[in-house]
């Protein structure tokens, strides 16, 4: 059942970043982006065309986009939460986009300002515009193992999200542990519960490493057929809306797992290290991803 290909979709500089305090100059973004486009990734989200009062760290996401060194090979999506966004990837020629939700009412009201069923509303309306400009569209839904307010999500609304966003034309739904409270069995139950919705192929799984069980998930997430990965360069990121949630699972750390298991994924980890020594040096702390450490001593 374990997938022979993995794709591992890079957040390092959306999700990664969002949540930096510290000012991170449009050139050292761009050069952070153009090492990790050397790196043989399918997917790097660059961004967010979000409220800049809200996620300040993200705000010259057009500019990132324009002057970014693009691969051919590479989508370079970002997130989009409303059609003021929207018409920001227009104008800017983006060709891959994210929409964003939750089942938890309280999360979807403290990221958005905007109840479920309101979001709904709008990515209905987002999608429709966006494939008339041939932009692809990617889901996430937040929360799905745990949410800082409201603790469980039932498995079923997160599953009936899910379908709701692909029958609106998101080629592909990741599943996000916010705040990493998600372990292997619960995991499986969850992929489990949406698999009966959508087809395994289109989901994907964004695991934040908050509690450390973000590798053990992944492993149990292979267990059940999932090939798609979102993974943060060095173990980068949070969420400026869900208290106490950590890093992404470190791609360097994902890399090793899947080498060791015999699994195979194109992205180069020497040249995932050199993107996130490069970060890190400048965000003035120590790489949080274990293997990057531990091939730095070495
Ligand atoms: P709002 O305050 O209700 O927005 O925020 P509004 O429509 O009332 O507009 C207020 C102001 O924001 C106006 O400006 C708008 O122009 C501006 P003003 O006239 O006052 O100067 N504005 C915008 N500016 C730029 N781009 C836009 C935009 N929209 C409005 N798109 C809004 C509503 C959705 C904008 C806000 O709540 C927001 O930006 N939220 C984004 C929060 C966010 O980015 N969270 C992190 C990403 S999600 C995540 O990390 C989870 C994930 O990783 C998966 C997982 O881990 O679970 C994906
Ligand atoms: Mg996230």
């Amino acid at each position: 059942m374990t997938p022979k290909n993995i794709k591992i979709y890079e957040v390092g500089p959306r999700d990664g970043l969002q949540n930096e305090k510290i000012n991170i100059s449009l050139e050292n973004k761009i050069k952070f982006i153009n090492l990790l486009s050397l790196c043989n990734y399918s997917d790097i989200e660059v961004g967010s065309f979000v409220s800049p009062r809200w996620v300040p760290q993200m705000q010259n996401s057009d500019l990132i986009y324009k002057n970014i060194t693009k691969s051919k090979k590479i989508n370079y999506p970002l997130l989009v939460p409303n059609m003021e966004g929207l018409n920001n990837a227009v104008k800017n020629k983006v060709k891959n986009i994210c929409v964003f939700t939750t089942a938890s009412e309280t999360f979807s009201k403290k990221n958005t300002n905007c109840g479920v069923k309101e979001t709904k509303k709008n990515i209905k309306e987002i999608i429709k515009i966006a494939i008339k400009h041939n932009i692809k569209i990617r889901a996430y839904i937040s929360c799905v193992l745990g949410c800082p307010y409201e603790g469980k999500i039932s498995y079923k609304k997160t599953s009936d999200l899910a379908n709701f966003l692909i029958e609106e034309g998101c080629y592909e739904v990741s599943l996000g542990d916010t705040v990493g409270y998600g372990t292997p069995n619960e995991t499986k139950k969850l992929i489990s519960a949406v698999a009966k919705k959508i087809k395994v192929s289109k989901i994907a799984m964004h695991l934040h490493d908050t509690y450390g069980q973000a590798l053990a998930n992944i492993y149990a997430s292979l267990q059940m057929g999932v090939s798609t990965y979102d993974t943060s360069v060095g173990g980068l990121g949070g969420c400026p809306y869900a208290k106490g949630a950590t890093g992404n699972v470190a791609t360097e750390d994902v890399l090793y797992m899947l080498k060791g298991m015999g699994v195979y994924c194109e992205v180069d980890l020497k040249k995932v290290l050199k993107a996130s020594r490069f970060i890190y040096k400048i965000l003035k702390r120590n790489i949080s991803s274990k293997v990057a450490l531990a091939l730095t001593a070495n």
